[in-house]
């Protein structure tokens, strides 16, 4: 992959893949990482005098419903940047063309969402030449979206001189740290609430780790399919018989043995103390115990590399977000490894705790990030080897 650092872009019009797929409630953005991470791409290209141009997705959008729409961002952006965004409610065509072309070197354009043109997740060619025909070179900093085969991530770059982003550099060196160079011992730390798309990244880390932790609903579904609890919930069949085929009874893993069970997620009716494998089937763990965490900690203070994903209970309510904040401590006061965190609503999870800046790296990718750890290729990488 060249980096942006090697190619002089003075004057260029440069096309940037953003992922400013954010979480928003009434077009208010709940969450601003994504687009924190992209900022020293695009500070480093209008330094070097180019004429920048956005393009992103937001949402799964069947038409060009505006809720979908990318214009929130540009408040952000203009916040970051101080300096003001141009928009182009098209993203293709005459139009859009247009106000590429008016753009003066160090100037921003945001395109509207891709994914409102069917050929970006069709990974259609004519799309990708549209697209093509707006800028003179393409930057890829979406990480978090290099698992789609689509048209801006993988048609694209290839009709123009292209690049990785700073943040797609730092993602691939530091994802690769954690899975092909770890120093051991090795933790993996796996919660949150689905295991569909961790299947794969768990068998790897069962060949690279040296222990895994396991909490949240991702813990309550092991400890059920082993047969140790028969709370809630029970996994889709299929899902069922993919976790079957993990060797489970490995040392290296370790589900919680005790928990705070409750039959509702409130907690209103009751919560109580409960072994791991007495909680009642109308009941659900909704958080890891005292011994879990106490465990637990021990085994991250001997780690060297610690790898965490998703919170280890249901984090939403206070009334069960003790073992997360407790981990993110224990995790946050060690100084002397390599810290790498991501996925689902761990960022969340960790700015809750205030821990955010205290770890090595933290992944803008959910399941790029799980699939490039289950050591998949990822179609936008190769687009840009
Ligand atoms: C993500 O949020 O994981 C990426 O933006 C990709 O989004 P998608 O799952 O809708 O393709």
């Amino acid at each position: 992959m060249l980096s942006i650092k090697d190619y002089n872009f003075k004057d260029k019009k440069v096309l940037v893949r953003c992922d400013f797929n954010v979480p928003m409630e009434d077009n208010k953005i709940m969450d601003d990482f994504r687009i924190q991470k992209i900022l020293p791409t695009i500070k480093y290209l209008k330094n070097a005098g180019a004429k920048i141009i956005l393009l992103s997705h937001l949402g799964r959008p069947d038409n060009k419903n505006q809720k979908f729409g990318l214009k929130p961002i540009i408040s952000k952006l203009e916040e970051f940047l101080k300096q003001p965004i141009k928009f182009s409610n098209e993203t293709v065509g005459g139009k859009a063309k247009k106000e590429t072309e008016k753009l003066k070197t160090g100037e921003i354009l945001l395109l509207e969402n891709l994914r409102f043109y069917k050929g970006e997740e069709e990974n259609d060619e004519k799309f990708a030449k549209s697209l093509a025909e707006l800028g003179e070179a393409y930057v890829n900093d979406a990480f978090a979206v290099c698992h789609r085969n689509h048209a801006s991530i993988v048609a694209l770059p290839r009709l123009l001189p292209h690049f990785a982003g700073l943040q797609l550099e730092k993602e691939v060196e530091s994802l690769l740290r954690i899975s092909k160079t770890p120093k051991k011992p090795l933790t993996v730390i796996i919660g949150g609430a689905e295991i569909e798309s961790e299947i794969k990244a768990i068998e790897k880390f069962l060949e690279f780790s040296d222990h895994i932790l396991f909490g949240g609903r991702v813990a309550n579904i092991l400890l059920r399919v082993k047969g140790i609890c028969i709370g809630k919930p029970w996994p889709k069949n299929e899902v069922c018989e993919l976790i079957k085929k993990m060797d489970l009874t490995a040392n290296k893993i370790h589900l919680p043995v005790d928990v705070l069970a409750s039959p509702d997620k409130s907690g209103q009716v009751y919560i109580r103390e409960s072994g791991a494998g007495s909680v009642r089937k109308e009941e659900e763990a909704l958080d890891i115990g005292k011994e879990t965490i106490a465990m637990f900690s021990e085994i991250i203070k001997n780690s060297q590399t610690i790898f965490w994903s998703g919170g280890l209970g249901y984090f939403e309510n206070e009334k069960f977000s003790h073992g997360t904040i407790e981990i993110a401590k224990v995790i946050a006061q060690k100084n002397d490894c390599f810290k790498v965190a991501g996925g689902g609503d761990t960022v969340r999870v960790l700015r809750e705790c205030n821990v955010l800046d205290k770890f090595s790296f933290v992944s803008t990718g959910g399941t790029a990030m799980l699939s490039f750890l289950a050591g998949e290729k990822l179609p936008g990488l190769e687009a840009l080897d």
